[in-house]
């Protein structure tokens, strides 16, 4: 199994899965088409794959995501040691620093467990709080143990740079970043996020990795399949836009008939292949779970790398 290593101290797979979707009804449409059985079986898949690193959050579902994950652990015992990355949102009222303790006890009980892997800081956002005593209450819980590492998410270059001094004070070293990336999303590429992450050896969690299902190829121009949820108002989904990115997802597919691989894999990969760079793509189904795993395990040649990348 392909993995990479956080803070220089964590072994993880390459690739995580995201719960977003798990248990949110604003903006995925959780229990309209798909359900519990079916995110129940996307967490069974992703472990039986390999693939045991799992990104939820306290708002998604407004706690609904980080309960489905506690119950499933609880009810599927599994051999494998997981690992679970939550994140806490910086809320206005949230200005003392048992505030943020109190966040990390109310995500351990809808877990169901006494320590995390990684706890995130969602948005870059600190208001009365301030980040030094924010990072300082992070550090803490490190050292009391109810926390393995520590991420930002969404956060600018020099903002991380901040926090990874500030943590670094304490004897934490920042672990991860985790902002938008993905062939068609790629600020991180030009705000300095991406070399700074590299210098300072702070790995980029890659999140809405398949651009929300636009790079599986599923929607296309001249299919009548449309995306459930918020993503109907969406116009990269609209017609127009769908012709905007058909010669993308036209190379996604020659090279899916190359590699005998699917447009999602392909797109993954592209993640995956260039190091400090782990995606974690949102699994709403077992197949789809079981799909994203084969992203791992194998690289696309640097010349499809470079053509993927200059058509994109
Ligand atoms: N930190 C942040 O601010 C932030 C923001 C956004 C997301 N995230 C994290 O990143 C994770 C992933 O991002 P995302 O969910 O926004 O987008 P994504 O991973 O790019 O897309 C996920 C969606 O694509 C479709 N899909 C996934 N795998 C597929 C496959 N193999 N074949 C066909 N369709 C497939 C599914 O939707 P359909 O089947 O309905 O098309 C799925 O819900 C989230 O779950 C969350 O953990 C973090």
């Amino acid at each position: 199994m392909q993995t990479v290593k956080l803070a220089e101290q964590l072994t993880v797979p390459a690739i995580g899965i995201g719960t977003w979707s798990w248990g949110d009804g604003l903006f995925w449409s959780y229990g309209q088409d798909y359900g519990q059985s079916e995110v129940e079986g996307a967490f069974k898949a992703a472990i039986d794959q390999g693939v045991t690193f799992f990104d939820t959050a306290e708002v998604y579902g407004l706690g609904k995501s980080e309960k489905l994950i506690g119950q499933f652990l609880s009810s599927n015992p599994t051999p494998k040691s997981l690992q679970i990355a939550t994140k806490f949102f910086p809320l206005p009222w949230r200005w003392t620093k048992a505030t943020v303790s109190d966040a990390l006890t109310d995500s351990l009980n809808r877990l169901q467990v006494k320590q995390i892997e990684l706890y995130q800081v969602h948005w870059p956002f600190d208001f009365f709080l301030g980040e030094q005593a924010l990072m300082e209450v992070l550090a803490k819980e490190v050292h009391q143990g109810r926390i393995l590492t520590v991420g930002v998410s969404n956060y600018s270059a020099q903002k991380m740079k901040k926090a990874y001094f500030l943590l670094k004070e304490h004897g934490v070293r920042l672990a991860v970043n985790q902002v938008r990336y993905s062939l068609l999303s790629r600020q991180i590429e030009r705000n300095g996020i991406l070399e700074t992450a590299k210098q300072l050896g702070i790995t980029i969690l890659a999140y809405s990795p398949l651009e929300q299902g636009l790079l599986t190829g599923k929607y296309r121009l001249n299919r009548t399949n449309r995306p459930q949820g918020a993503r109907k108002l969406d116009p990269r989904f609209s017609p127009q836009g769908l012709e905007k990115v058909e010669p993308l997802l036209e190379q996604l597919e020659h090279l899916s008939q190359k590699y005998q691989k699917t447009p999602a894999q392909i797109a993954l990969n592209w993640l995956i292949s260039q190091g400090g760079v782990m995606p974690i793509p949102g699994a709403k189904t077992a197949e789809q779970a079981s799909q994203n795993a084969g992203a791992l395990n194998w690289q696309l040649s640097a010349e499809d790398f470079t053509k993927l990348d200059k058509i994109a």
